[in-house]
């Protein structure tokens, strides 16, 4: 070692460390997505119904987790930190970057975030009233509805996905247009952090009992459901 270095610690704390934007549980969750949309369009068209049933009751189950973790889980992931009114939307079109908070979801962001979970919520919601009884394949909560209105749902249920696609589509079109403009998006919803930047702090620690708890309700709902949503006594 020089003798004009500084000593290990110094140069140690020299070095600030990344700081936390996402956390775990956020990007299992979202990187669950791109795995399941394609299977469950995969297993529809191949009229795999029973895989199809059964990966849309794990999508439930993580969306059901995703909007406990909206409320309950760190900031980043929390509805009240990234749904913003119109006039902080505009502000960051105008391209006013203080309009949003310095880590998570921009303005903009955060409301691409609550539509693409929102309809995907309501492509499950639909799935699970779907199909026809006579005919094979039917949501664990079809026989709740009449078949006239099961028709109904069934036909939402196929037009929707095409909607959802087109949301993903832009979604995947706005990570590229950032990643063109030198915004790397990707590298933290992947690694969970951003490198150190001056006076910007990530999330802290969410203590770990309301991450079961969240997970815990949420497989309950999805298995309670699967049973056909029984009365509960
Ligand atoms: C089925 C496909 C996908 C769906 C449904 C989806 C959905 C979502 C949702 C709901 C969020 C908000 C995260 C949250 O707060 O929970 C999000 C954020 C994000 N997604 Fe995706 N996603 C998909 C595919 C992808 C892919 C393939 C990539 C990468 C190439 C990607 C990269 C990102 C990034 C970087 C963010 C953070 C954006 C930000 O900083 O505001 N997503 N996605």
């Amino acid at each position: 070692m020089s003798d004009t270095q500084p000593p290990l610690a110094a140069r140690y704390r020299a070095t600030p460390p990344d700081v936390s934007v996402w956390d775990p549980l956020l990007r299992l969750t979202h990187w669950s997505f791109p795995l399941l949309i394609p299977a469950l369009w995969w297993t529809a068209e191949n009229h795999k119904y029973a895989l199809h049933k059964r990966l849309g009751l794990v999508l439930l189950g993580l969306l059901v987790f995703r909007l406990l973790w909206g409320f309950f889980g760190p900031e980043t992931a929390r509805f009240a930190q990234f749904v913003k009114g119109p006039k902080a939307v505009l502000a960051y079109l105008r391209g006013d970057r203080s309009a949003g908070p310095a880590v998570g979801h921009s303005p903009l962001g955060g409301w691409s975030t609550l539509v693409l979970l929102l309809a995907m919520l309501a492509q499950v919601s639909l799935g699970l009233f779907a199909g026809d009884p006579f005919d094979g394949a039917t949501g664990p909560l079809n026989g709740l509805v009449g078949a006239r209105l099961a028709d109904t749902i069934t036909e939402l249920h196929e037009t929707l996905f095409w909607a959802i696609a087109g949301l993903i589509g832009l979604h995947l079109a706005a990570i590229c247009f950032y990643a063109a403009k030198g915004d790397d998006l990707l590298s933290p919803m992947v690694g969970g952090a951003i490198p150190p930047a001056e006076g910007v702090t990530g999330i802290g620690p969410t203590p770990w009992v309301r991450g079961v708890l969240a997970c815990g309700l949420a497989a309950g709902l999805a298995l309670w459901v699967a049973y056909g949503a029984p009365p509960i006594s």
